[in-house]
């Protein structure tokens, strides 16, 4: 198999999230946005590639050419009013229905039942916030399904820790930016419960392509009891305690939360409930004892340029920081 096919194979049978497929309000007006323009634009193809062919295949060389110039057409009032008016006819068609969608996403009212949530984008992860409910993450957004008898949208407060980022999951909705000192809002309403993937879509340094999302959309008891899970403090495994101290006397705690002891950072992400993600380092790796390992005693190696620092530590002191982090269910 080529390189090319190979790729496209690989394309088409993996999960990778397409705007083709909405479950969620945003997403739909989007979808219906893209398909006129679509619809409009394959036409412009076919007509303009219709009649270059035509003309290409009807116009050729042929033996008996007496070499002679085709009659030249100048100045010609109704051909050049029709290549003015129709381009921008259907520009301001394009234009307006773009406005309208734009407008309409943004002018929903929250309804009561919305979740609140605030993500920070960081050079290379996303900080998940939920304010109301006390709940700090990393990387897996987790939000209820939304019933359109009883929505239950999820509101996104969107901002950045340093450069610009995008936060787009094409089956929930458009992008929206994160912009330094600014805050965006956005909005998703997903009608089925499952994982739905995403990635930054603004080019926000060497780890970009690795700044991926994933957004787990649960059934309302099974959101109830994540939040829950979430809202307890860090395990205190009297087992990891050699690894505990060495986690809360080395550089770790300028970084990192583990809510309960003296780590507070705020520049990495919040470990309180680590080993609750399914994946590692804003989606680079999944999340196992192995891949932990691996990463705490060389970020660099799985993510070249991350802004964690290698601890430097013996192999003891390594097997000890995994065997206290894999504790923080
Ligand atoms: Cu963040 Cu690209």
């Amino acid at each position: 198999m080529s390189p090319a096919v190979a790729f496209v194979v690989a394309i088409a049978t993996s999960d990778v999230s397409s705007i083709f497929a909405p479950i969620s309000a945003p997403a739909d007006a989007s979808l219906r946005a893209a398909t006129l323009v679509l619809v409009i634009t394959i036409g412009i193809f076919v007509v303009v590639g219709g009649l270059l062919a035509y003309g290409v295949v009807a116009f050729r060389r042929r033996p008996d050419d007496d070499g002679s110039e085709p009659p030249q057409v100048y100045g010609s009032d109704q051909i050049e009013l029709a290549w003015t008016v129709i381009p921008i006819v259907i520009v301001v068609v394009l234009c307006l229905v773009t406005a309208r969608t734009v407008y309409d996403v943004q002018a929903a009212v929250k309804p009561p039942g919305a979740v609140d949530v605030t993500v920070v984008g960081h050079q290379w992860w996303w900080e998940i916030r939920y304010p109301e409910l006390g709940i700090v993450t990393a990387n897996e957004l987790h939000v209820p399904v939304s019933d359109p008898a009883d929505p239950t949208p999820t509101y996104l407060a969107l901002e950045s820790a340093d450069v610009v980022h995008s936060f787009w999951v094409p089956r929930l909705a458009g992008k929206t930016d994160l912009i330094p000192n600014r805050r965006n809002h956005m909005w998703i309403e997903p009608r089925e419960p499952g994982l739905f993937r995403g990635q930054c879509a603004e080019y926000c340094g060497t780890q970009h392509a690795h700044m991926l999302l994933r957004v787990y959309v649960h059934p309302r008891t099974e959101f109830d009891r994540w939040v829950a899970a979430q809202r307890q403090p860090a395990v205190r495994d009297p087992g990891a305690a050699p690894g505990r101290r060495l986690f809360e006397t080395t550089a770790c705690v300028n970084c990192h939360t583990v809510q309960g002891t003296g780590a507070v950072g705020r520049f990495g992400p919040d470990l309180t409930h680590l080993m609750s993600r399914e994946t590692l380092a804003a989606g680079a790796a999944p999340l196992t004892r192995d891949s932990l390992r691996a990463w705490i005693a060389d970020p660099d190696h799985v993510k070249p340029g991350s802004r964690m620092p290698a601890m430097q530590l013996d192999a003891p002191e390594l097997e000890q920081l995994v065997s206290y982090l894999v504790t923080l269910r």
